[in-house]
């Protein structure tokens, strides 16, 4: 029985969907009071109904809630989380759910007798970063590698789905110049949120996944400004590309996200998959593949 934890997720859907579609016997954590249904019908998340509908076997509890972790791990070999509070509120904080609920998970999963830990951590987990998020999950990478549990750390680069289509797409189909911070000119292995469902489902049975960490990215670094050259490509039409400095508004974009909008113009980060690709021999999709199936999903 594998356990998925944040399986109303964006990400966390996807893997859960697939599993099932593999055959897999599958059990999902899901919270009484989860705002997915909502957030679904927006394509922000996962309906728990259509994934129940479709064989996942529900266990109601909550990361927050030790007690209701014994029962959800209970009989499980092997615990997939995408569990994090970036995309919810209220009692739903980095503290309480990446600090202290991933613990609570850990610890439950290690009472249970769970084989295998999938993590989904973040390319730039630093205990020492300035974002709570990325230190969070550096310090639950620790706990884990610490725990005993076997485990396997997926630490993805940024997801297309989610930066390509905040700083680029939206303003594309909303004919809106395309704003980057700074230079927009520093190149990020964005990589799609299927190829990291791949991955998880590759590391499930392969032993060279165990008590590692995997760095993932797409195969290819691009820009924003590569971004929207490839849109103006596809499009057959200009796309203006706006600059602002870091710390000013960027129009159309929720402010919680400009401090990290701002930081891709800090560093680079190419990833080498070659080693990573070879061993669990999934394909990853390049940038114009990923714009070219979005915008014929959605013009
Ligand atoms: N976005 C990126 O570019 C990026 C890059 C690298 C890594 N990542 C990581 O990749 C993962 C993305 O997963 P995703 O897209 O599926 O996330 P998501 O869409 O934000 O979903 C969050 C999930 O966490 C669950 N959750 C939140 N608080 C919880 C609690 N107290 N108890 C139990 N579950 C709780 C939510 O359940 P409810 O629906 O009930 O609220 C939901 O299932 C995250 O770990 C993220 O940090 C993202």
């Amino acid at each position: 029985m594998l356990l998925v934890v944040g399986a109303t997720g964006q990400l966390g859907g996807l893997v859960t969907h697939r599993l099932l579609e593999e055959g897999w016997p599958v059990r999902i954590l899901v919270r009484r009071d989860s705002p997915s249904e909502v957030l679904a019908r927006q394509g922000l998340a996962t309906s728990a109904d259509i994934l129940i509908a479709a064989g996942a076997q529900p266990v109601y509890g909550d990361l927050k809630e030790p007690s209701s972790l014994a029962e959800t791990c209970r009989n499980v070999d092997a615990v997939i989380t995408t569990a994090n509070a970036a995309a919810r509120s209220g009692r739903d904080t980095v503290e309480t759910v990446d600090r202290q609920g991933n613990r609570n998970l850990i610890e439950a999963a290690k009472t249970a007798g769970v084989k295998h830990f999938i993590f989904v951590s973040a390319q730039w987990a630093d205990i020492e970063s300035p974002v709570a998020l990325l230190s969070a999950k550096a310090e639950t990478e620790a706990y884990l590698q610490a725990s005993g549990l076997e485990y396997t750390i997926i630490a993805p680069n940024a997801f297309m789905e989610i930066w390509i289509t905040l700083m680029v797409t939206l303003p594309v189909l909303q004919n809106r110049p395309v704003t980057v911070v700074g230079s927009g000119d520093r190149k990020h292995a964005f990589i799609a949120m299927a190829d990291v469902a791949a991955f998880i489902l590759a590391a499930l049975d392969n032993p060279a996944a165990r008590n590692r960490r995997f760095v993932l990215g797409g195969p290819e670094a691009l820009s924003f400004r590569d971004a929207a050259a490839l849109f103006e490509r596809v499009l057959g039409r200009s796309i203006p590309v706006h600059s602002v400095a870091s710390g000013e508004p960027i129009p159309g974009l929720p402010e919680q996200v400009w401090p990290m909008a701002a930081s891709f113009d800090s560093f680079d980060s190419p990833v080498d998959m070659s080693g990573t690709v070879r061993t669990f021999g999934v394909t990853l999709t390049p940038l114009e593949a990923f714009v070219r199936h979005q915008l014929a999903k959605i013009v």
